[in-house]
């Protein structure tokens, strides 16, 4: 589980984060379909254009983030979010890649104030949520 002190660094992120909802999701897309663009693929372009995967994904995981230490909150959402992975065929090889332009993104936006120590907090929660969704989703997989 996570340190006390990761949590608080998250949980007081995340109110900025928030407030520049489509700027960070925005650039979070861009660099991911850019640089890897083999995961491209999996995402409906459709909803890409009418701006609702971008709000859909990158914020659920903001939304997560907030409940890191409280994750029965979401696990609901783990399960229908779950599914929707299973039928888009995500694998867990495409997690790090999501971490890594997620926390690109969060660095973009928070600017000076994403220290090593944010960075590496939302590093370590974004793990702890990807975790989560790889096992949900396994078994998903095993039950198919
Ligand atoms: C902890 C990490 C993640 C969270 C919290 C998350 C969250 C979400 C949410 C909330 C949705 C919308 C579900 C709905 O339509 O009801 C979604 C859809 C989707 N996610 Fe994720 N996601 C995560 C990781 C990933 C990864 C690693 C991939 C693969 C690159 C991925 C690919 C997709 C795709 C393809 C969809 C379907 C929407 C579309 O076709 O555009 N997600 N995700």
């Amino acid at each position: 589980m996570l340190d006390a002190k990761t949590i608080e660094i998250v949980k007081s992120t995340v109110p900025a984060l928030k407030e520049h909802g489509m700027e960070i999701t925005t650039t979070f897309y861009k660099n991911m379909f850019a640089q890897n663009p083999e995961v491209k693929g999996l995402f409906s372009m459709e909803k890409q254009q009418s701006g609702q995967q971008p709000k859909a994904l990158a914020m659920s995981i903001l939304a997560a983030a907030q409940n890191i230490d409280n994750l029965s909150a979401i696990t609901p959402l783990v399960e229908k979010i779950g599914q929707v992975h299973c039928n888009a065929q995500v694998k867990p090889e495409h997690y790090p890649i999501v971490g890594k332009h997620l926390l690109g993104a969060i660095k973009e936006v928070l600017g000076d104030a994403a220290t090593d120590e944010v960075l590496e907090a939302w590093g370590k929660t974004y793990q702890v949520l990807a975790e989560v969704f790889i096992n949900k989703e396994k078994s998903i997989y095993e039950s198919h």
